[in-house]
């Protein structure tokens, strides 16, 4: 039995829909169910933020989440494969017409991704006071709860229609299969195939 946490949605969605051409078996979450157990699988539907926590303490073997979340943790997981879904980026956001000063000592951001946002501007020597936010990122600058953002852009469409402009980006990213490292070693052999079964859809 290999236990699989995936992240609640579209992401969710779409892994087992690649899992269903891998094995030519359905799989489905019933309803509000947050368990899906067949074929000797069992799936997990969990908040996309806590993948990597679920896999870091072995309650799942393997996990299905975004590099920019991967990054945010910091945790020690093994980098199984990219599943190219779910592209998008971390982007800079700034109110149409404004533009970051890199020569001013500190600045205000808001984002979900503070380990990130922190990392970018401290490596352009700037300091950074951190706005933590859990969504709707986009209104902070707006009412002046931030100089600028930092989130993820897909289609660069919510920045838009909200008066903001993308900036710089500072990472790319993608859904990506994670394993516990404990796991990988005591299962090799079960998550290799289903790694070599999920590349090949
Ligand atoms: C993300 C992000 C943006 C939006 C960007 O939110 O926070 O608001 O998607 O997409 P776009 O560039 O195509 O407009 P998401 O829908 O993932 O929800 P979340 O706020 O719960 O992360």
């Amino acid at each position: 039995m290999i236990t699989i946490a995936l992240p609640k949605g579209r992401i969710a969605e779409q892994t087992l829909e690649k899992f269903e051409k891998a094995f030519g078996e359905k799989f489905e979450f019933e309803d509000r169910k947050l368990i899906l157990k067949k074929a000797g699988f069992t799936f997990l539907n969990v908040r996309n933020q806590d993948v990597p926590t679920y896999v870091m303490y072995g309650s799942a073997d393997l996990g299905v989440v975004g590099l920019d979340v991967l990054e945010e943790k910091e945790y020690d997981l093994v980098k199984l494969l990219d599943l190219e879904i779910g592209k998008c980026r971390v982007a800079i956001g700034l109110k149409a017409g404004d533009s970051i000063d890199w020569n001013r000592s500190s600045i205000k951001v808001a984002t979900k991704h503070t380990a990130i946002a922190k990392k970018f501007f401290e490596s352009k020597a700037m300091a950074v006071e951190l706005v933590k936010l859990y969504g709707s990122i986009e209104l902070a600058p707006l009412v002046g709860l931030s100089d600028c953002i930092v989130d993820i852009v897909e289609t660069g469409e919510t920045m838009k229609q909200n008066g903001l402009v993308v900036g710089d980006t500072i990472m790319e990213t993608s859904a990506h299969l994670i394993a516990n490292k404990n796991s990988f070693y005591s299962k090799k052999s079960a998550i290799l195939d289903l790694k070599e079964k999920l590349e090949r859809t």
